[in-house]
């Protein structure tokens, strides 16, 4: 049955559940499941338990969800480029989620990192991630952040702006060093996103155009200290139609043609951006499919200009942390909100003890989830939610619509699904709340990956403070 059959504020999408207790393997991470008492178990450890033991809310990620989706990723890349005839390298994007460790589980399955800052970087140095295989972007990196990368030995640095040529130059000039580089491309494409996730139209500040890459690139080869490795284009995320890529990848395939007549142009790195399910009713793009889909445009391109095949970058984030993430959450309190008019109807809200704090997505791009009760299942009649946060703001949502059973109380404990990727990364302390712990879990086994950042850590930065609690 249709949702709003049964409650009229419900959105056209949204599907009444058959059964409340479900997780839909499209979106859930590979080892949830239910236990015996139906309670929801990630990597063999009941929900309840990561709350009592490293408090609530908890982001959760499931180890073996993400270095399989690691594995899969690169083996679907390399099989499709292989086949005709390129190399492939994975940088996993590490502004989605980045701990030691998880930059540790990128390297064990053969991927590297793409890194958007000084502190990124110093992450996966402090990781010991091989420098060669770190590409460092940024469209203002500063002469320090470039003299760290230079120094350290990272493998590629995009140049995003003409000015960058000249101190990045410079910089690597007065450390004796040649670096490599990359030039980011603004191919012009505009992806179907969220205009905050699209990178590739015109009017945005990533990237140089096609015209004024020509001269970046001869100002590259002109330099002593610089050396061209090759294109970077990256047209957006959370892309759900692969064709944009296709056809970013034949610009970018057509201006190196033309860059090939005055020299080499080994590499070409197209970015990330691959869309995930956040909701049963998404579907994200297969990913062998989509490589395959992108390799036949690149074969295309380099048959038509006669050109040599590159080696080939990708850059995904969201695609291999965030299906494996999932946000738990206790209940402080619930309402049931009656809306007055011929389109009213009632919602219960039902408020946790995180927010707009923990998941920033659904205020910033208006992203939806869906959320199921983790600490029991129930057989009371589904209603419609809206799980919210504990900020002093209206659009504090954390999840805008989906079923419920009608017997969440005070107490339960809810699961959000997907937000592996933006969400501690984009996390703050609004309103002076704590920031979550990380738990990885796998085989029975809980561990802390990044420990919750309390209140008297937030106090420690005020200068004022007098380092003692109150009372
Ligand atoms: N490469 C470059 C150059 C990028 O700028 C990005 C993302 C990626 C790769 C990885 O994209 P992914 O595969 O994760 O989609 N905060 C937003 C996403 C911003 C992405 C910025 N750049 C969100 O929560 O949706």
């Amino acid at each position: 049955m249709h949702a709003s059959e049964n409650a009229p504020l419900a959105p056209d999408w949204l599907e009444l559940p058959s059964d409340t207790a479900a997780l839909d393997e499209g979106v859930w991470p590979v080892t949830a499941r239910r236990n015996g008492s139906g309670e929801l178990e990630l990597g063999g450890v009941a929900a309840s338990e990561l709350l009592a033991a490293h408090g609530s809310p908890l982001y959760v990620i499931d180890e073996q969800d993400a270095r399989g989706r690691a594995t899969e990723t690169l083996a679907a890349f390399t099989d499709a480029f292989g086949a005709i005839g390129a190399e492939v390298e994975l940088h996993y994007a590490s502004k989605a989620l980045v701990t030691i460790d998880i930059a540790r589980w990128m390297a064990e399955s053969g991927i590297g990192l793409d890194v958007a800052s000084g502190g990124e970087l110093e992450v996966a140095l402090a990781a010991g991630i091989d420098p060669a295989k770190i590409g460092m972007h940024g469209n203002n990196k500063s002469r320090a952040e470039l003299e760290r990368a230079v120094s350290a030995g990272v493998g590629c640095i995009i140049i995003d702006s003409l000015g960058e040529i000249e101190l990045l130059a410079d910089v690597a000039a007065s450390l004796g060093r040649v670096q490599r580089v990359m030039v980011r491309i603004n191919v012009g494409i505009h992806a179907s996103t969220h205009d905050y996730l699209a990178t590739s139209h015109e009017d945005q500040k990533f990237g140089l155009t096609r015209e004024a890459a020509l001269d970046a690139v001869a100002s590259i080869r002109a330099s002593a200290s610089l050396e061209l490795l090759g294109l970077h284009s990256h047209i957006g995320s959370s892309i759900y139609e692969s064709e944009g890529f296709g056809a970013a990848a034949a610009r970018l395939m057509m201006l190196r043609a033309q860059l090939l007549a005055d020299g080499p142009v080994p590499e070409v790195n197209l970015g990330g951006g691959f869309g995930i399910n956040y909701l049963p009713s998404d579907q994200a793009p297969d990913i062998r499919e989509l490589a395959r889909g992108i390799a036949a445009e690149v074969q295309r391109v380099c048959e038509e200009t006669a050109s040599s095949v590159p080696r080939f970058v990708f850059e995904p984030g969201r695609s291999i942390v965030g299906p494996a993430g999932v946000t738990l959450y206790t209940v402080g309190s619930t309402k049931t909100v009656t809306v007055p008019g011929e389109s009213g109807g009632e919602r219960d809200y039902i408020a946790v003890d995180g927010g707009m704090s923990d998941n920033i997505r659904p205020a910033l791009y208006g992203a939806d989830y869906c959320v199921r009760l983790a600490n029991r299942v129930s057989d009371a009649a589904p209603r419609l939610v809206r799980v919210v946060g504990k900020h002093c703001e209206s659009g504090d949502i954390v999840v805008n619509h989906d079923y419920l059973p009608g017997d969440v109380t005070v107490g339960d404990l809810l699961a959000v699904p997907a937000t592996g990727a933006y969400g501690w990364s984009m996390a703050s302390n609004y309103n002076y709340l704590e920031r979550p712990a990380i738990a990885a879990v796998r085989d029975g086994v809980a561990r802390v990956l990044v420990r919750r950042v309390t209140i008297e850590d937030l106090l420690a930065y005020d200068a004022a403070w007098n380092g003692k609690a109150s009372s």
